[in-house]
């Protein structure tokens, strides 16, 4: 329902762009006569260059997000402007980890996301929350306490209630569990399963359900995108837990890709057999890293690994999102020196500078826009 109300939401907002970006723009420029007009012939039909990214995947039904960063949100004009024009979603990069929640022991602090909610409500775009139970970014007085299993169950229950409650009704999709599995799709080892077992994951999803019914329950996994033995396992635990009729509604991918590394060309295969099973899929946090320095054909090998990320969700039943984690290298988690020699790997480059990935993702979004007979070409 509260995706409904957003999507439609976003469809609004994005026709008003589309009437204040494209009408205007779509004007003559030099001022003709209405003789030359009579003669001059037909205007090609005009690709709708300025539309905002929303606009052209509000069409194919498809949310199209960024990750935020609330350090520069409130005070970059350019970079909240983009925020606030092209996306019609947005995930707290960072905002709503439990170490940015509760620092101290018992003080919460959602300052950062009651910010990122707000923001959100005022262009009209869904939120993700990202994210409630993971084994990093964790307060320093969880990681370097003594607790019993008990005492731990009790914070963890805690912590996913406290958090949900707080944004009942405002945020559309939790990330419930992050990251769970190893890389041979066992479980991963984190201090909640050492604590509490495997089955934290199913009461995790539990308490979010019952602090926020409404909500959409995600489960976001790393290195997933291509069908091997940690998306077999990632396979099994949704079966498993739709089985047991926990409340999960969804999978993120997150799809960090790596150029060098080959291209996840089972992807498609792999989101249909994880909507088989009744749930959504989202791409959660895509970027493409490179090798430095980016050259032409680096940048175009970029954009088609996101071409590749954005084509299997359009040609997935069930697949809503498509989110980058970040959209500028200017304020990429990439760029921060965390993978040696590796970078560029965001749609625009430090300078808020479009690349070819940018541009793929337009006409992606376009064909698709254009094959289900959309607004977008009756208003050209
Ligand atoms: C990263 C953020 O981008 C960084 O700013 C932060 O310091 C660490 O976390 N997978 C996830 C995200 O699920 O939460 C991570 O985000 C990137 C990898």
């Amino acid at each position: 329902m509260f995706r409904r109300i957003t999507a439609l939401l976003g469809a609004v907002a994005g026709l008003v762009l589309l009437f204040l970006v494209v009408v205007p723009s779509a004007a003559p420029t030099p001022k003709a006569t209405p003789a030359a007009r009579a003669s001059a012939p037909p205007a090609p039909a005009r690709e709708p260059v300025n539309l905002p990214l929303r606009a052209l995947a509000a069409p194919a039904d498809l949310f199209v997000g960024t990750a935020v960063n609330m350090d520069w949100l409130p005070v970059q004009a350019e970079y909240s402007d983009w925020i606030g024009t092209q996306f019609s979603s947005v995930t707290a990069e960072s905002a709503l980890k439990w170490r940015v929640v509760e620092p101290q022991r018992g003080r919460l602090d959602f300052g950062d996301g009651d910010a990122l909610v707000r923001f959100a409500r005022a262009h009209g775009e869904r939120v993700r929350g990202h994210t409630l139970v993971w084994h990093d970014e964790l307060p320093d007085w969880l990681t370097s306490g003594t607790f019993t299993r008990d005492q731990l169950a009790q914070l963890l229950r805690q912590h996913v209630i406290d958090e949900v409650s707080h944004f009942r009704g405002r945020i559309a999709q939790w990330d419930v569990v992050n990251e769970v599995l190893a890389e041979d799709g066992s479980p991963r080892d984190t201090m909640w399963l050492r604590a509490l077992g495997p089955g934290y994951i199913a009461d995790a999803f539990r308490w979010a359900h019952e602090a926020d019914p409404s909500a959409q329950l995600f489960y976001n996994e790393s290195t997933i995108e291509t069908i091997g033995p940690k998306s077999d396992g990632a396979l099994a635990l949704v079966r498993q837990l739709r089985a047991q009729g926990v409340p999960i509604d969804g999978v993120g991918f997150q799809a960090h890709l790596i150029l060098d590394q080959p291209p996840p060309v089972s992807l498609q295969r792999n989101l249909k057999r994880f909507s088989d099973l009744g749930v959504a899929t989202e791409i959660t946090e895509a970027d493409v890293r490179m090798p430095l320095p980016p050259d032409p054909a680096r940048l175009n090998a970029q954009a088609a690994d996101y071409k590749l990320l954005l084509d299997a969700c359009l040609q997935t039943p069930r697949c809503t999102g498509f989110t980058v984690w970040g959209f500028t290298d200017q304020h990429s988690w990439v760029a921060g020196g965390l993978f040696k020699g590796y970078g560029a790997a965001d749609i625009l480059n430090d300078r808020f500078e479009p690349r070819p990935a940018y541009a793929a993702i337009r006409a992606d979004l376009t064909a698709a826009a254009r094959s289900r007979g959309d607004p977008i070409t009756v208003a050209r």
